[in-house]
């Protein structure tokens, strides 16, 4: 007997490219981490005290992980049983596709936008449906194009509020009338919502076709730990639960820190609030660079266009010197001449600055 792989993978996954994030800095205490969106902070006072004390390692953890749902609930002002938990958002995707998703139906997304949606429902045999945002520097929102996409075959439309990568907030207005219009699900990615300061529960309320999606990656700075989720309708809500997986895929561990964290918000929101601080210096210093343009954000991370055709070259300059941000080089995003670049400390920024007005200084000119 022959073996052959092609036979056993379920056949819509083949031609399916995986997500890909960029170049992986070596854990390295030197590296300047610019590329993920990730917090430069540690854990809070709280959730470094339930680490330190934390022995538990032996038992399973909490089955449906309730403690954990119940602070989630009471954080964002819901009740618990609208609340999925995973590890990390991505994994409240996954919940949210087996709970929906057949092969051959669309899911609608707006390119430029947070590449895992691609690829996490297309591996779940969904169709993408591409409508892209408008032209930059406004990257609006295309509300009549996605709409008009709508078929009997969507199930989900994604709107990454404020978006990745271009850091751009949508209006209140458009997102709803995308909503009252559509006969799917409407999924709004909040990931970055305590950047912006805004959020819509509101609307999760009011429709019964939203779902929210939030993490503590961001603002908490628990990316390492993977705790994410999404505030659903009740509707879908006993699918969603069978859908998801045993202790939420969460570790007893990740689930005690984000518990603590949730004790602590005085100092994560502190933090937040100099991270925003720390955005809009850098997006003050980044505009007296000669030639670049930044794109307004309402997130931890601001994109750059550069005044070359192709990133490449100064990002892999800046990550020789062990600074590392995002670049998209996909051409059909349209963001070959950008860059991403998380808000870190201070310092980091600085360095950063001077690196990248230097690197910048030094590209050919086309
Ligand atoms: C828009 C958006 N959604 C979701 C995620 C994933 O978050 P998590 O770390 O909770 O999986 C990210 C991470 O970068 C993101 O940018």
């Amino acid at each position: 007997m022959t073996f052959s792989p092609g036979r056993v993978v379920r056949a819509h996954i083949q031609p399916v490219s995986s997500y890909s994030r960029g170049v992986s800095p070596e854990p390295s205490s030197a590296a300047i981490r610019l590329d993920w969106n990730e917090s430069p902070f540690e854990l809070s006072p709280k959730a470094q005290a339930v680490y330190d004390r934390f022995r538990a390692g032996n038992r399973y953890p909490d089955f449906d992980q309730q403690r954990l749902i119940e602070a989630l609930a009471s954080y964002i002002g819901t009740s618990p049983d609208r609340v999925i938990a995973g590890a990390g958002l991505d994994d409240v995707f996954t919940t949210t596709a087996l709970t929906i998703i057949d092969a051959g139906d669309d899911v609608i997304i707006s390119d430029p936008t947070f590449g895992i949606y691609r690829s996490l429902f297309a591996l779940h045999g969904a169709r993408i449906v591409n409508v892209p945002l408008g032209p930059a520097p406004d990257f609006t929102l295309p509300v009549d194009g996605i709409v008009g996409a709508i078929t009997e075959r969507t199930k989900l439309i994604m709107i990454c509020n404020p978006n990745n990568p271009t850091g751009t907030l949508y209006d209140k207005a458009e997102i709803e009338s995308i909503i009252q219009q559509a006969s799917c699900l409407v999924a709004i990615d909040e990931a970055y919502a305590e950047f912006s300061g805004v959020a819509h529960l509101d609307l999760a309320n009011r429709y019964p076709n939203v779902i929210l999606y939030r993490t503590m990656s961001k603002f908490a700075g628990l990316a390492g730990y993977r705790v994410g989720y999404g505030i659903f309708p009740h509707s879908i809500m006993p699918w969603a639960k069978r859908a998801t997986p045993a202790f939420c895929n969460l570790s007893a561990i990740s689930a005690a820190v984000a518990v603590a964290s949730l004790q602590d918000l005085d100092h994560l929101m502190t933090n937040v609030r100099a991270l925003v601080e720390e955005r809009e210096r850098l997006v003050h210093e980044l505009r007296c660079i000669d030639g670049v343009e930044i794109y307004p954000s309402s997130a931890n991370f601001v994109l750059i266009a550069l005044p070359v055709p192709d990133a490449g070259r100064i990002v892999s300059t800046l990550a020789e010197q062990q600074i590392f941000v995002r670049r998209f080089a996909d051409p059909a995003l349209g963001l070959a001449n950008c860059v991403r670049v998380s808000v870190g400390s201070r310092r980091e920024n600085d360095t950063f600055l001077s690196r990248f007005a230097d690197t910048l200084s030094r590209a050919p000119v086309p």
